[in-house]
């Protein structure tokens, strides 16, 4: 293999025009549960069904950090009558709802980098959901880019957009792709269950886009580029986090919309487990490139949890972070799947310095960690 450097030249982001706040989202919830309650009354008399309980803003800011987020659609997701978003179906003729998100991020992307389609080999998509199983919704959008080569989707949940990145990196510096784009549409809002108090407020939409190349190919007009230091990943199986959402409840006569369908986790033990793996997988990266913790300029982290990111902050440097060291975007934007680190690197990188080290991050299901030190060429 050459000894080329392995570069991220370019990112771009879509955010969503529509959002919804903690407040509109408990009154929706509030009422819908008011309603159920209602309705149910002579059953939650008897003790049949349970009584749904009010859910708190203040409680879904303190406990998660979360104030609003972005949403494709927001139509339908507070109708106390429907509490899931409403989207337009459309035919295969026209382009999908997920490529059209990844394509606004890619195109920006490919500009920040100075690419053309010609100069890219392969497209990624990577995401905690595809909106089908094929034709990969990768393929759609090399098709409206006009790129030649392969494209594929790839499902890694929290960490779906580090790992297509490591992908990404393997690929540009085995020689197989002169560069690759990697495109994370999380389109969670669908996936999210809208009528239970524990997870609804945790997600929201957005797409991140990254160019990954070599030091060889990257354009003198890319205004802000990193060298990729390292890369590390590792999973270790967990049910605290999981969708059993998929094609065989067909076959298995499960009702494909049933509770356990859609996102559901054990909070708190995903809180105790994935935090402390998290920083020793970071410091332990750090420590294989002889990079001291306090070198590092800026933690671009998974946007889950504010409480997740203070305490592997505390862990790593032995005292809070700084909102400059390590910036939060999920207070806007909430939980994100995979794409939290790349919106915090998105927003968050043209004030470094030639030479200024920087470590991506992202955590959760799976478990998955997904990791990249980089440097600002
Ligand atoms: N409004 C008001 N009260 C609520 C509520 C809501 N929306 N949701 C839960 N509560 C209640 C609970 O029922 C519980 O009541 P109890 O003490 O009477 O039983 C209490 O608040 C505490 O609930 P708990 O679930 O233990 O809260 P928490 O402090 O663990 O916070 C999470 C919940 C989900 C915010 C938190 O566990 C978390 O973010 N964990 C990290 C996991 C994560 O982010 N995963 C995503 C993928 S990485």
């Amino acid at each position: 293999m050459s000894e080329k450097n392995i570069v991220i030249s370019g990112v771009g982001i879509w955010t969503p025009t529509e959002s919804v706040t903690n407040e509109e989202l408990v009154e929706a919830y509030n009422g819908y549960v008011v309603k159920y309650n209602a309705e149910n009354a002579a059953e939650i008399e008897a003790g049949t069904v349970e009584a749904k309980p009010l859910s708190s803003a203040e409680f879904i800011t303190k406990a998660s950090g979360i104030k609003s987020r972005y949403v494709y659609r927001k139509d339908g997701i507070l109708d106390i009558n429907r509490m899931r978003p409403k989207w337009e179906e459309r035919s295969d003729d026209e382009i999908s709802h997920q490529a059209e998100v990844a394509l606004i991020a890619a195109r920006k992307a490919l500009a920040a980098a100075n690419k053309k389609p010609e100069d890219v080999d392969a497209v990624i998509v990577s995401c905690a959901y595809t909106q089908r199983s094929y034709p990969a919704v990768a393929i759609e959008v090399q098709e409206q880019l006009g790129i030649k080569g392969f494209g594929f989707d790839m499902l890694v949940a929290c960490s779906a957009a580090t790992f297509a990145l490591q992908r990404a990196y393997e690929m540009v510096k085995a020689g197989t792709a002169r560069c690759v784009i990697a495109i994370n549409p999380e389109l969670t809002s669908p996936q999210n269950n809208w009528r239970d108090r524990d997870s609804h407020f945790i997600f929201g939409d957005v797409a991140t886009a990254t160019v990954v190349e070599s030091d060889d190919t990257i354009s003198p007009e890319a205004q802000h580029s990193y060298d990729v230091l390292s890369t590390k990943a590792q999973t270790v199986f967990s049910n605290n986090i999981r969708s059993n959402f998929g094609y065989t409840s067909y076959a298995d006569d499960t009702d494909p919309y049933g509770l356990d369908k859609f996102f559901i986790q054990n909070g708190r033990k995903v809180f105790k487990e994935v935090c402390p793996m998290a920083a020793e997988h970071i410091s332990s990266q750090l420590e294989s490139l002889h990079i001291e913790v306090a070198d590092v300029k800026r933690w671009w982290l998974h946007q889950a949890n504010i409480n997740m990111n203070t305490l592997i902050g505390k862990r790593l440097l032995g005292r809070e972070a700084t909102a400059e060291e390590a910036p939060i975007v999920l207070d806007r934007y909430a939980n994100t799947a995979s794409a939290g680190s790349l919106i915090a690197f998105n927003l968050y990188h043209e004030d470094l310095q030639a030479g200024d080290t920087g470590v991506i991050c992202s955590f959760g299901a799976g478990y998955s960690i997904g990791s990249l030190v980089v440097r600002k060429r």
